[in-house]
C-alpha cells in the first residue's frame, strides 16, 4: 500500500502577521514546516512529501528544507490561492498512491499514533480526519452579531489534520467540489459532502494549529518543557 503525504504550506499566515510566510516562520529556531515534516519521519512519510509553497517563496522554502530531513525526495511545488485549491494541486502529484494523508504545516505537534490511526481508518472506510470533541459551547451567530442557535455540544467536534483517504475516495470529492463550485475549509468535508463516510479519528489539544502570534508563544513554551 502506497502512502502519499501532502503538506499544504503555501498560506502567508495573515493573522500571524509574520515578515515570511507562516510555515517558514522559526519554531524555537527552526522552520515551522521542518518541525511538522519530522513528525512523519518515523512513519517513513516524510521523504517524499509533497509541499505546497507559497507563491515566489520556492528558493526559501528549498533553502529552509535542504539537509533538515534524514532523506529527502521532497515534492516542491507552489500551491494556490486557497487551501483547498493548494491541495487539489497536491493531489495532482500523488499519482501512484493508493493512499494520502493530508497535514497542515501549521500542526507541529501531530503524533504517530494519530497519523496511524487515520491511515488504518482511511484504508478501511475510505476517508478520516483526527478531530477532538468540542470542549467550548459552540454558538451560532446571526448576522447581526447576536446568538442565533446553540447545537448539541455532545455532536460537535474540532476539526483538525491529518485527514487521510483513499486517494480515489477524495479525488472524487475534490472533483465534484470545483463542478459545483463548493468551498470548504477542509477535505474531509468534501468528502461528507460528495456522500461518502468520514470516520473521526480522537486527537488531543495538542495538536494546535498555529495562527496567532499567541499560539507561536505557546508552541515555543511546549517545545521547551517537551510537552509533545
Ligand atoms: N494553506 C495553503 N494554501 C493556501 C492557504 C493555506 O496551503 N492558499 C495552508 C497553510 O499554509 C496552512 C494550512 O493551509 O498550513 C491551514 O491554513 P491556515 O492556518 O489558515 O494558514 P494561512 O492561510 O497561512 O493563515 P491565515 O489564514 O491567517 O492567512
Ligand atoms: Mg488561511
Amino acid at each position: 500500500m502506497k502512502i502519499r503525504l501532502i503538506v499544504p504550506a503555501a498560506g502567508s499566515g495573515e493573522r500571524l502577521g509574520a515578515a515570511c510566510p507562516k510555515a517558514l516562520v522559526p519554531l524555537a529556531g527552526i522552520p515551522l514546516l521542518v518541525h511538522t515534516l519530522r513528525r512523519f519521519e518515523a512513519l517513513g512519510l516524510a521523504h517524499d512529501a509533497i509541499v505546497l509553497h507559497a507563491p515566489e517563496a520556492r528558493p526559501r522554502f528549498a533553502a529552509a528544507l535542504n539537509g533538515a530531513l534524514a532523506q529527502q525526495d521532497i515534492v516542491l511545488t507552489e500551491g494556490g490561492a486557497t487551501r483547498q485549491a493548494s491541495v487539489a494541486i497536491g493531489l495532482d502529484h500523488a499519482d501512484g498512491a493508493d493512499i494520502v494523508v493530508i497535514h497542515d504545516a501549521a500542526r507541529p505537534f501531530i503524533t504517530s499514533q494519530a497519523i496511524q490511526a487515520s491511515i488504518d481508518a482511511a484504508a478501511e472506510c475510505g476517508a478520516a480526519t483526527v478531530a477532538i470533541p468540542a470542549s467550548d459551547t459552540i454558538l451560532v451567530a446571526d448576522n447581526a452579531g447576536y446568538l442565533d442557535t446553540t447545537p448539541d455540544r455532545s455532536r460537535l467536534w474540532c476539526c483538525q489534520t491529518p485527514q487521510t483517504f483513499r486517494r480515489d475516495v477524495i479525488r472524487d470529492a475534490h472533483a465534484t467540489a470545483a463542478r459545483e463550485g463548493y468551498a470548504g475549509t477542509d477535505d474531509a468535508t468534501l468528502v461528507r459532502r460528495a456522500g461518502g463516510q468520514v470516520k473521526l479519528i480522537p486527537g488531543t489539544s495538542l495538536n494546535l494549529k498555529i495562527t496567532t502570534p499567541a499560539d507561536l508563544t505557546l508552541a515555543e513554551t511546549i517545545v521547551k518543557e517537551h510537552l509533545a
